[in-house]
This record gives structure tokens, sequence and C-alpha cells, in this order.
């Protein structure tokens, strides 16, 4: 385990099948549709590519670049960069890593508003530091408000490359 983690969250183990179960469940739900999944860049990556693998549909997949996040506080604002996707009439489910106030993905809903109809998936969801009023459908797991990396994960950019989710020593922010 990196010297910088506190506790394993979601082994290796964990997430593969926390992938199945989801990949699973949106299977079931889409069939017959073509659903076109869109990631939150950079976050999303590794649990993107783990739950469309577990996905038997015929699909799309694009992503966006948004930005809300400096250091460890949610700093109340988004900012896209680059294109926007094309969603009029698709039927659209964001992936996102985690759902902590609500802030990205409230306020990026207005981008979607041609498309047919949209879903959210998160790897984790942080449910006790919601501030803005918006849920996901399909959450990979709940966890307390505790700072986690890895699986895409960040802290300043890093970690990201861990391939679990561990809850990061409060003396590396501190
Ligand atoms: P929200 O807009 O406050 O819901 O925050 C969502 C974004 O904040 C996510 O896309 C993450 O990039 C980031 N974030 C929130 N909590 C954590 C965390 O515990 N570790 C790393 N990034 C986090
Ligand atoms: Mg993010």
């Amino acid at each position: 385990m990196n010297k910088d983690i506190e506790e394993i969250i979601l082994s290796e183990e964990d997430l593969n099948a926390l992938c199945r179960r989801l990949g699973e469940q949106i299977t079931k739900d889409y069939a017959g549709k073509e659903p076109l999944f869109i990631g939150y860049m950079k976050g999303a990556l590794p649990f993107m590519t783990e739950l469309l693998k577990r996905v038997d549909l015929k699909c799309t997949l694009d992503y966006l670049r948004i930005k809300s996040y400096e250091g460890t506080e949610s700093t109340g604002k988004i900012r896209v960069i680059g294109d926007l996707p094309d969603v009029k009439g698709k039927d659209v489910i964001i992936v996102e890593d985690i759902l902590d106030t609500g802030n990205t993905l409230s306020a990026s809903m207005e981008l979607f508003k041609e498309a047919n109809s949209v879903k959210i998936v998160v790897l984790l969801d942080k449910f006790e530091a919601r501030k803005f009023p918006i849920e996901a459908d399909y959450v990979g797991l709940k966890i307390p408000k505790k700072f986690v990396v890895g699986f895409g994960l960040d802290y300043n950019e890093n970690y990201r490359n861990l391939p679990y989710v561990g809850v990061l020593k409060k003396e590396v922010y501190m």
C-alpha cells in the first residue's frame, strides 16, 4: 500500500465486483437502447473503462472536461474545458468518480437539455456532504465524508493511478 494511504476502502477485487454489478444493472435497464456514456475527466477515466467492459449493449462514449475542485474543498464553481459532446436525442449516462457537495453534477445538468434522457452513475457517493439537490441513479459505494484518492481520484493531480480507493492521510494535506 502507498505510504500516504491510511485505509483502503475499495480493493481491486471490490472494484471489479462493483463495476460488474453496475454494468449488469445498466445492461438490463437500457435493453434495446443505445446509451451515450459521458465521462467527466479526468477522475472518471479508470472507472468508465472498467464499467464499460461490463456493459453488454451497443453504446457510444464521449467525455467532458470539468473542473470544480482545488485542493480538498469544493470551490462552488465548475469550468468546462473544450467542446461539448452532441447529446441531442440521446440517452445519456453521465459517469463521474464521486458525488460530494453535488455542485459539479447539478451545475452541469443544463448541458444536457437536448438529451432524450439523462442518468448518473457514480463510483462513490459522499452522501452526508450534499449542498445541492442532486442524486445519482447508480452508486458504486456510499462513503463517509473523508478525502479519498485512487482509481481516478486525485489530490492535486496525484494518486489517480492507485489501483484501489483509499483514504488519504491527513498529514499529506494538512
Ligand atoms: P462536488 O461538485 O462537490 O460534488 O464534487 C465533485 C468533484 O470533487 C469530483 O468530481 C471530484 O473531482 C472532487 N472530489 C470530491 N471529493 C473528493 C475526494 O474525496 N477525493 C478526490 N476528489 C474529490
Ligand atoms: Mg472530478
